[in-house]
C-alpha cells in the first residue's frame, strides 16, 4: 500500500481491486408478489434479491460490498458471497438490453 502511495502504481489490476458488484441503496422500495427486493448489479447483469438478510432477516440493502465481493448485512455484519445469494431460487434474474 506505502508503494501504491509513492508511486501512484497499483498493486493489482484495477478489476481486481473494484467489487464487480453493486446495490441500488438509494432505490425506492420494491415490491413483487408482497417480497421486498433490491436492485443487486453483478458483472453487468442486473438481478433482484430479497431484501431480508439469511441470517436474521436485516435489510440487506443497507449494507455493503466489501473486496470479496461480499454482501456485508448492516446488523450483525455477516458477509454473504453475491454469488451465491443470486444462485438462490429466490433472487430473480432481470432481463438487460444486450439480452
Ligand atoms: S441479520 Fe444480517 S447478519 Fe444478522
Amino acid at each position: 500500500m506505502q508503494d501504491e502511495k509513492r508511486t501512484g502504481r497499483l498493486s493489482a489490476p484495477l478489476d481486481e481491486l473494484i467489487p464487480q458488484s453493486w446495490i441500488g441503496r438509494d432505490l425506492p422500495p420494491i415490491i413483487r408478489d408482497g417480497v421486498e427486493y433490491f436492485l443487486l448489479g453483478h458483472k453487468g447483469d442486473l438481478f433482484l434479491v430479497p431484501n431480508r438478510c439469511p441470517h436474521r432477516g436485516g435489510s440487506l440493502k443497507f449494507g455493503y460490498i466489501n473486496a470479496r465481493d461480499e454482501i456485508v448485512c448492516p446488523m450483525h455484519h455477516n458477509a454473504f458471497s453475491v454469488s451465491r445469494l443470486i444462485a438462490r431460487p429466490t433472487t430473480l434474474k432481470l432481463k438487460t438490453a444486450t439480452q
